[in-house]
């Protein structure tokens, strides 16, 4: 059988999640959100966090985001991100679209990591009270980053310090927020709130779920708008048990952890090995489940005749992802194909 190492987004459903589904789709069920599993929601997920949030289920990792810039930054604001952000490259100017016409501003970025003194350089250059130029508005930090790397806590409290100082709200896109609280085996409430973000788009498509991510509101006072925005852009489904119940089982019994970290152990495994291989550059450090190599042409051509699935390298560079379900035989057998 293949082996596909293109996304995490080609993993099929976590069993836990799918009988969470079967188990919902009994009877009927008040619509539009008005459900129990998304009352539960809001409950578990402030106890999760350790403080009162808003829970607003979406079904893509896009939606979440736009809709959570949108609750930060007028249309004539400025978002600050890093380079190769996935809001700014990936995502079809939704950010800007939502917010009615802010600006993503992309900043240099270190393996996919903001440096405090590059916002400082941007804000510091961004043209304050001028109306030829868009406003500072917002920060968004991608964590775990678009470069499979991991913003430590100080580097997070850090930038949001400076944010904070200069009245920018901050997002964090957590598509792989899992995968990142896996690795720094902290909180998820240090993770996020504690280290200043006021908006988290949390996602578990990625790691396990059919189709939910979040929108989560930290700050009360961002949350009031919300459900408007939400029913504007089509997030607010009639039957929102379905997805509030995927996030419900995600988050029980630790489960979005623990796939998290199985991931992530089958990228470390995979990244030792190729390490090992000569002609193999590994580009960024490895701290989730991803993986950026420089391949030589004759072993990516071997791991296709192989079996196994990749996308194309980008500038060089290949991307292999793991999933919660890529198991250490798929990894040791993909670095079988790889070796001369
Ligand atoms: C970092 C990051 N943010 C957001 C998204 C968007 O998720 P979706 O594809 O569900 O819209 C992705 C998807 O690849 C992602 O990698």
């Amino acid at each position: 059988m293949a082996i596909d190492l293109r996304s995490d987004n080609v993993a099929p459903v976590a069993r836990e999640i799918m009988a969470a589904i079967a188990e919902a789709n009994h009877g009927p069920a008040a619509a539009y959100g008005a459900d129990d599993w998304t009352g539960l929601l809001q409950e578990r997920f402030s106890l999760l966090f350790e403080t009162p949030v808003t829970v607003l289920p979406t079904l893509t990792g896009t939606a979440a985001n736009a809709l959570s810039l949108s609750l930060m930054a007028p249309p004539f604001g400025a978002v600050y991100c890093a380079q190769g952000a996935h809001v700014d490259l990936a995502e079809c100017g939704a950010g800007e679209f939502f917010t009615g016409g802010a600006k993503l501003v992309p900043l240099e970025a270190e393996h996919g990591r903001l440096s405090p003194e590059a916002l400082e350089r941007a804000l510091a250059g961004a043209g304050r009270g001028d109306s030829h130029r868009v406003q500072p508005a917002a920060l968004s930090l991608t964590q775990a980053t678009e470069r499979g790397t991991v913003y430590p806590l100080d580097r997070l409290r850090s930038l949001t310090a400076i944010a904070r100082r200069e009245g920018l709200r901050v997002h964090m896109d957590g598509a792989r927020l899992a995968n990142a609280v896996a690795t720094l085996g902290c909180s998820p409430a240090d993770a996020t709130w504690r280290a200043g973000i006021d908006v988290l788009s949390f996602g578990a498509t990625k790691n396990g779920a059919m189709c939910a991510d979040a929108v989560v509101v930290f700050d009360p006072a961002l949350a009031g708008e919300l459900r408007y925005r939400a029913q504007r852009a089509g997030q607010i489904l009639s039957k929102m048990r379905f997805l509030s119940c995927q996030l419900l089982a995600a988050v029980a019994d630790g489960l979005w952890l623990r796939l998290a970290r199985d991931a992530n152990r089958a990228a470390r495994r995979l990244a030792d090995g190729l390490a090992g291989i000569d002609g193999v550059e590994i580009v960024h450090p490895v701290e989730i489940n991803q993986v950026f190599a420089r391949l030589p042409g004759a072993m990516r051509e071997r791991l296709e005749r192989g079996g196994v699935v990749l996308y194309p390298p980008a500038g060089g560079v290949t991307r292999l992802v793991t999933a919660f379900d890529t198991a250490s035989a798929d990894i040791d057998r993909v670095l079988a194909e790889a070796a001369p």
